[in-house]
């Protein structure tokens, strides 16, 4: 690994640094600069700043290049007004840091950011998850890779090196996002339901998890009739993926993440045309991704008492002389009917299956995330998840480990009246209701498939799966989006004392 972090208390500069890196907030950020420099260095850094008109406002850089003993540059970030200045702004300052740390090729950094108003845990991690994910860097699809130039080792100032201990922690959870980014990337022509059960595979292998697989043969026995409905299309064969991450010791809980699968969306014969960017459909596997992922940092950190089951149905949406009829009415695993009115609204019938099959496990939650719908993009655009579920408290749970997280969530209605519009003239119900609401009417399609008394949220990730240009702590591309919130959600359950005691 390129990167090596240490923690250091005092705002002292480690000897042999090449650069420190400051962030400074709004009109008053001359006082911001006091004990973070060696005071040889105030003044001249002050006016360098003063004569470049720096504001300090979010998002705005400066590189300043010193003479005479210390370090030779001094990154600045602004911060905008301290009253914002939260988690996620604290990701991006330090991923714009990074970035120019990694583009002026320097070696050693410390990284002197106004941290006073966090926990030390959770600034450590801002840091540590900052500094990694604002320069991964995607070049395995291209055929003359640029050598990566990230520094051999970053100071995290301000913190006890006590908290060193941690790092470890927060390394596995940017491996984890890093995996998920990977497989989200990845083109349709080399991630599919055979690699993914590769990866899953490997992923068993590495980090001693319980892995089964079912071919279509067998989710033709346990009656999955919806998802493979979806498969049937396609010449590559499906995999429903199972893995299981046990506690080393008692279990008290049971949790099942679901991750919807689709390694590529055509929309079948209701096929995407026009704007539906059919070419980014790759990503549509965001949701395996992200469970994929979390299973990585889990699998590692072993939340205490916690078993994690994490489901994938996973296949690709495809036409051809196989693929389902739209008006084609097929039968679910827990028998209920269903009539495709829509071939494009796929996921959701993976997800059916998924969902029956999660419920069977009897567990005491289960979260599925999904690339579910185009209406959540309209709805909450490119930054923010919907969040659906009828249990306030999961709900609950899901909202804090994501702003802990600093991933965006928004709950939003399982309005029930709106179930009228899935219901269908010749089965139980059909797969898509009408055009407004449609992120509403898939969480309560998905509600069907839910056993009865399980609590169960649905996250609609559409939106924040990919980042067209890059935002904070994401660089443009596939951003990971939900792997952190799942491990917190999944290590704070495990602080938590115990109650509903799984039997
Ligand atoms: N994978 C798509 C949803 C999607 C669309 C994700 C755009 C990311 C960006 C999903 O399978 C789909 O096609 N949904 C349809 C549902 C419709 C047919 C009711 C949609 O959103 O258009
Ligand atoms: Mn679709
Ligand atoms: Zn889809």
């Amino acid at each position: 690994m390129a990167l090596s972090f240490r923690c250091s208390p005092a705002a002292v500069l480690p000897s042999g640094c090449d650069a420190v890196a400051l962030g400074l907030f709004n009109d008053r950020w001359s006082e911001g600069l006091e004990g973070r420099l060696p005071a040889e260095l105030l003044p001249g850094v002050r006016s360098l700043l003063e004569r470049r008109r720096f504001k300090a406002k979010p998002g705005e850089l400066q590189i300043l290049t010193l003479a005479g003993p210390g370090p030779s540059q001094v990154l600045v970030a602004g911060l905008g007004a301290p009253e914002s200045f939260d988690g996620r702004a604290l990701r991006a300052a330090v991923a714009q840091l990074a970035r120019a740390s990694r583009d002026l090729g320097i070696s050693e950094l410390a990284l002197a950011l106004p941290i006073e108003g966090f926990d030390p845990t959770s600034a450590l991690a801002a840091l540590v998850q900052g500094f990694r994910l604002g320069t991964y860097q995607d070049q395995r699809f291209r055929s003359e890779p640029e050598p990566l130039q990230l520094p051999g080792s970053i100071w995290l100032l301000g913190l006890d090196p006590s908290l060193d201990a941690l790092i470890d922690r927060e390394e596995q959870i940017c491996a984890g996002v890093e995996l998920a980014r990977e497989l989200v990337a990845a083109p349709p022509n080399a991630v599919n339901a055979l690699t993914l059960e590769v990866t899953a595979r490997g992923l068993a292998q590495e980090l001693g998890l319980d892995l089964t697989v079912l071919d279509a043969e067998a989710c033709r026995e346990r009656g999955m009739g919806a998802y493979l409905a979806v498969a049937q299309g396609a010449a590559v064969p499906p995999r429903f993926l199972h893995l299981t991450i046990r506690p080393e010791g008692p279990v008290r809980r049971r949790v099942v993440l679901v991750g919807k699968g689709l390694t590529f969306d055509s929309g079948g014969y209701n096929l995407k045309v026009g704007a539906s960017q059919i070419e980014m459909m790759k990503y549509d596997m965001g949701g395996c991704g992200a469970v994929l992922g979390a299973a990585r940092t889990l699998g590692a950190l072993r939340p205490e008492g916690i078993e994690i089951h994490i489901l994938s149905a996973t296949t690709e949406n495809m036409i051809s002389g196989e693929a389902i009829h739209p008006g084609a009415i097929v039968t679910a695993s827990n028998g209920k009917t269903i009539e495709i009115n829509n071939t494009d609204a796929e996921g959701r019938l993976t997800l059916a299956d998924a969902l029956v099959y999660a419920s069977g496990l009897k567990p005491d939650a289960i979260i599925d995330l999904a690339t579910l719908t185009g209406a959540c993009v309209i709805a909450l655009g490119d930054e923010i998840a919907g969040l659906w579920s009828p249990d306030d408290a999961l709900a609950g749970q899901i909202e804090a480990a994501a702003t802990a997280a600093a991933e965006q969530v928004w709950r939003l209605p399982l309005q029930g009246s709106y179930r009228e519009g899935l219901k269908s003239s010749f089965a139980d119900l059909k797969n898509t209701g009408p055009r407004p609401g449609g992120s509403i009417t898939a969480a309560l399609f998905l509600k069907e498939f839910v056993g009865e008394g399980i609590p169960w949220a649905h996250l609609d990730i559409a939106g924040p799966v990919w980042s067209e240009k890059g935002r904070g702590l994401d660089p443009a591309g596939a951003t990971g989006y939900g792997v952190r919130t799942l491990v917190e959600w999944c290590c704070r359950l495990a602080q938590e004392p115990s109650g509903g005691l799984v039997q």
